[in-house]
């Protein structure tokens, strides 16, 4: 199962190349951001972190580099983006998208 997910993935970036992540590399990029927003992504609305389960990668991707830039404001996740490059945010969205 795991090995035909990863083939599908590997079907979509030969389809998309310019914006389909790998969910699985991102995976081991989330383990990070599971202290704040859940392993399963769903927040904790009493710490102010917020669910990002049942976002798309898209807008994932787009907060991701908002906070990169300065664009959106917060010291926390301009911190928690810092180390990832363009393929990291892509994937790591890939990874919250599969999180329903
Ligand atoms: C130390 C706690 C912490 C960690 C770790 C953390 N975050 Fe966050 N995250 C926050 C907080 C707090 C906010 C709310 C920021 C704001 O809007 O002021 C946030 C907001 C977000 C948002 C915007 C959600 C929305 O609905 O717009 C995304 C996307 C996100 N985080 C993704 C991640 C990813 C991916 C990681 C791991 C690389 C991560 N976070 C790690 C605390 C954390």
């Amino acid at each position: 199962m795991k090995h035909t997910m990863f083939f599908l993935s590997l079907l979509g970036l030969a389809a998309q190349p310019a914006l389909a992540g790998d969910p699985v590399a991102g995976k081991a990029r989330f383990v990070v951001c599971a202290g704040c927003h859940g392993p399963d992504g769903l927040g904790n609305a009493a710490l102010g972190y917020p669910q990002l389960a049942g976002k798309d990668a898209a807008y994932i991707a787009e907060q991701l580099r908002a906070f990169k830039s300065g664009r959106r404001q917060s010291a926390t996740m301009q911190a928690m983006v810092s180390g990832l490059d363009e393929m990291d945010i892509d994937n790591v969205a890939a990874y919250v998208a599969t999180l329903k």
